[in-house]
Parts: C-alpha cells; sequence; structure tokens
C-alpha cells in the first residue's frame, strides 16, 4: 500500500525561487569551468558570442589592438574618461557605454596583429586554448598568419568560430558588414516597420538585435563542436557563421509564402498580419506629463493581445462596443487588413482619454493580455525583475557600482552569472602573459613601450 505524504509538497512558485535564487550562484558550479576561449573581436557580434560563453565559466581572454582597444570602445556616447577609463595609456579618453553587456566576465589583454611578436604571442595562447572566436573581414586573420589554418597546425583541437558578415565564399563575401546591414540585405527591414498609410516606413531596431542573436548561435556552434570534440572525434572545428544568412533564418513564412505563390511579405507595423487583435495601440494621456524626457512626456503605448474569438468578445465588452463584437466576432475576418484598419483606430479612440496604466487596468480587469510599452527606466525599476536577478547592481571590481542586465535564463545546478562588467585595455596583460604565455616582467615591459601589446 503506498504510504500517503506527511508534508505538503513545495509549490512551484517557492521551488523555482530556491532553485534559481540569483544570491546563491556564486556557491554553484560553472558549467564551462576549464575551457579557455581567445575572444579577438569586436563591436557586438564576435564580442557577444564570447561573452555568452564566459557567463558559462569559460575563461575568456579578450585580445584589443595596443592602447586604444577596440572600435567598439569608441563608437558610442558617454565615454568620457571618469565613467569607463579607456587605458593607462591613454587617460584622456574613456570606454563608451555600448562596450558594456558585450564584454563581461572577460580578461583584457592587448596585442598587434601585424607585428610578428604579436603573432607569436597569439600563437602561443592559441596552443593552450580551446575556442578561438573573432569577426573580422573573411581571410583577414588568415593573411595575419594566425586564422583558423595556421592555428590547426599548433593546435588541432582548437574549435576555430569565425562570425561574419556574408561567409567565407562567394561573390560578395568580402563586403564590410554591421548589425544594420545585416538586418537591411537579410531582409527584416523589408517587412518591419509602419505601413505607408500610417506614416510609415522600414524601420530598423535600436538595438542590434541581429549582432547579439548572432552571438548566441556562434556560442551555439562553439557548444555543439564542445561536444563533437570532446564526445566524438577528438578533433576541432572551423565554424562560420553569417550575419546576413542569419537574419533571413529568422524571416518565418516570408521565404515560403513568395516561393509558392509568389507573395511579398509586407509591413504590417504594430499589428500583426496572423493575430489580431494583436498588437500595440496608442493611449491619449503620458504617464509623465511633468517629465524632463520629452519622450515620456508623449502618450503611452500599450500591447493589447486578444486574438481568440472569445478573448476579443471580452475586449468589445471592457471598452463598450458592441458594433465591433457582431461584427468581427470571427478570427478569419477580423485579421483581414480592412478588419484591422477598422478595429485598432477604434481602440485607440476609446484609450484617448486614458494613460496606457488605466488601460492595463481595465484589460487586466477583464482578464485580456497587455503590457504597456516600457521604457528602460520603467524595467530597471521592475520589482519582478530585480528580485528575479535580470537586472541587478553589480559592485564591480574595477568601477564600483553599476546596474546591469544578469544572464537572460536560469540553470538550476551551474547557473551563468555576472562577475564584472568589463576592463581597460590591456588590463591583464602582467596576469595572462605573464602566467600563461610565460612572459618575463621585463618581455612584458618592453613589448608595451613598443606597443607591440
Ligand atoms: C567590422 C568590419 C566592417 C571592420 O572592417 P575592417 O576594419 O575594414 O577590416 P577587418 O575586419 O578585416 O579588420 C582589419 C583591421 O583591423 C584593425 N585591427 C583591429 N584590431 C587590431 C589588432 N589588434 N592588431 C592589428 N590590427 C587591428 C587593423 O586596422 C586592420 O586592418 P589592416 O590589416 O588592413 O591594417 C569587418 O570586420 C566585418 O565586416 N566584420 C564581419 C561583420 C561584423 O562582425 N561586423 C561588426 C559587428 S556589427
Amino acid at each position: 500500500m503506498a504510504t500517503q505524504p506527511t508534508t505538503k509538497p513545495q509549490d512551484f512558485e517557492a521551488f523555482c525561487r530556491e532553485t534559481f535564487n540569483p544570491k546563491k550562484e556564486f556557491a554553484k558550479p560553472e558549467v564551462l569551468k576549464g575551457y579557455r576561449v581567445l575572444s579577438c573581436t569586436q563591436y557586438i557580434l564576435g564580442p557577444s558570442c564570447a561573452s555568452y560563453l564566459a557567463e558559462l565559466g569559460a575563461e575568456v581572454i579578450k585580445i584589443e589592438a595596443p592602447r586604444r582597444g577596440e572600435a567598439m570602445r569608441h563608437t558610442t556616447p558617454f565615454n568620457e574618461p571618469f565613467l569607463y577609463p579607456l587605458s593607462k595609456w591613454v587617460p584622456e579618453r574613456g570606454t563608451g557605454l555600448g562596450f558594456l553587456g558585450a564584454n563581461p566576465n572577460e580578461y583584457f589583454v592587448s596585442i598587434d596583429f601585424h607585428r610578428p611578436e604579436g603573432q607569436a604571442l597569439v600563437k602561443n595562447l592559441a596552443a593552450k586554448s580551446d575556442v578561438f572566436v573573432e569577426n573580422y573581414r573573411p581571410g583577414t586573420f588568415d593573411r595575419w598568419g594566425i586564422g583558423y589554418r595556421q592555428l590547426k597546425e599548433i593546435n588541432p583541437r582548437l574549435i576555430y568560430c569565425w562570425l561574419g558578415g556574408f561567409g567565407g565564399w562567394g561573390p560578395g563575401r568580402v563586403r564590410a558588414s554591421y548589425d544594420i546591414l545585416g538586418q537591411s540585405q537579410g531582409g527584416n527591414f523589408g517587412m518591419t516597420g509602419k505601413q505607408e498609410f500610417l506614416g510609415g516606413a522600414p524601420a530598423k531596431h535600436t538595438i542590434w538585435l541581429a549582432d547579439y542573436w548572432g552571438g548566441m548561435m556562434g556560442a551555439t556552434q562553439v557548444l555543439a563542436a564542445l561536444y563533437w570534440r570532446d564526445h566524438v572525434s577528438g578533433e576541432g572545428t572551423f565554424t562560420e557563421y553569417s550575419q546576413v544568412h542569419g537574419v533571413t533564418r529568422q524571416l518565418e513564412y516570408a521565404l515560403p509564402l513568395y516561393g509558392k505563390h509568389g507573395i511579398t511579405r509586407e509591413r504590417w507595423g504594430n499589428w500583426d498580419t496572423q493575430l489580431c487583435v494583436h498588437g500595440i495601440i496608442k493611449c491619449g494621456k503620458s504617464s509623465y506629463p511633468q517629465s524632463e524626457n520629452p519622450q515620456e512626456m508623449e502618450e503611452g503605448y500599450i500591447l493589447i493581445s486578444a486574438s481568440a474569438d472569445k478573448d476579443f468578445a471580452r475586449l468589445c465588452k471592457a471598452i463598450g462596443d458592441t458594433t465591433l463584437a457582431g461584427k468581427y466576432a470571427k478570427a478569419d475576418i477580423r485579421v483581414k487588413a480592412e478588419s484591422q484598419m477598422e478595429i485598432y483606430p477604434a481602440l485607440e479612440k476609446w484609450a484617448a482619454d486614458k494613460t496606457k496604466e488605466q488601460v492595463a487596468a481595465i484589460m487586466d480587469t477583464n482578464n485580456i493580455i497587455n503590457q504597456p510599452v516600457w521604457n528602460a527606466k520603467e524595467v530597471a525599476e521592475h520589482p519582478h525583475w530585480n528580485e528575479r536577478g535580470a537586472v541587478r547592481w553589480l559592485d564591480d571590481p574595477t568601477y564600483g557600482e553599476l546596474l546591469h542586465q544578469g544572464p537572460a535564463y536560469k540553470m538550476s545546478a551551474t547557473p551563468p552569472r555576472l562577475k564584472w562588467a568589463l576592463k581597460p585595455v590591456g588590463a591583464d596583460n602582467e596576469h595572462i602573459f605573464g602566467n600563461l604565455a610565460g612572459l618575463t616582467p621585463d618581455d612584458i615591459k618592453r613589448l608595451e613601450d613598443q606597443e607591440c601589446i
């Protein structure tokens, strides 16, 4: 006879809270501890790839150009030296905020890839590493004598992850690429942005989605290659990731639609081509009319999702509209373009005298999925994200207290974690070149004086 449990099982919420408690991250092991990654990366695409591995505990050594470091340190505002100093050699410059978020938990060294002594140093480190990540133009590292073909002679177990614009072969391969180009050529911007009759045009994302997504895909390739090496073949791998192709991979049904029916998917802005209601509407009143930030003084916006017939019926009841409820009761009629062109303006008319919070409260009362469109301040201050460590105050060893994103996922046994946000260029030259590469303090000083490191 089965024994009846004498105590109540822990509820799921309490179980998750205890299992994933961000305060206990550092008491648990790191899943990639013991793996060493060289990150010869710039901007966001390559750096984010390496940083995802660093969040999981890999020892990531970022190699930058001596003194000034990589381009991303110079491409964003707020790079005054008192904020995040650039390097001890260039005291008058700082590191721009764009560098934050793409390089946490890493060691920072500098090497000039042009110089024979610099190239020898890269080989020295690559011989002792598991993974090499770079995102320069195709063949640049090969030209410098430190590409995959040269490094695999030294270390056949090396996993070489190259992230580029268009891939390593083909007529368009040598062009420069950036996130914005990837999203444009990959087909994303062609369907992003408001409809022309709403005054819209193709729109770019403010954040570098193709870069961060590409970095994650690169990290996925690396993990698969590590599995292949460590559990199947014993051998390294050369991987390639095309930023443009990565965007095309996300086009959902747009390519099958074109292939089968010759229909080109169009922009549909803040509405949705497959579901209605499933979009963003404008609320007529600002939530912060006294704000000093002009965009906060603007009207608010809210996402409403009520695409199932019963949800749409409740939505119509909530806004007191019987006409829409009768006319558009069925999803397949509601989703048509001309229907949406009547439904969304009606919702906005109803919301014209309300803030996004007032609309949200009415939607909550009526059990309709909604979410006010939040800005960074609203995200930073929300208790849910703070409690979960998605947003956290980090006691950074170099820069002190700073607000930062935590890793975006949880793992019960081996949680990813945030140790530090960034360091100046070459901050770990002595530690890495001395302890790992075997250079003497005199070697390091000479190479630093010569700007080789
Ligand atoms: C970003 C990008 C456009 C920059 O192009 P680029 O600077 O003209 O060309 P490369 O990437 O081949 O970089 C070579 C240059 O890096 C510079 N460089 C950077 N770090 C260096 C270092 N540590 N040592 C020596 N040179 C260095 C040199 O000036 C070198 O040029 P040179 O050999 O002709 O003197 C290009 O790398 C690219 O398309 N990358 C793939 C897509 C990508 O990741 N884009 C950025 C993210 S959006």
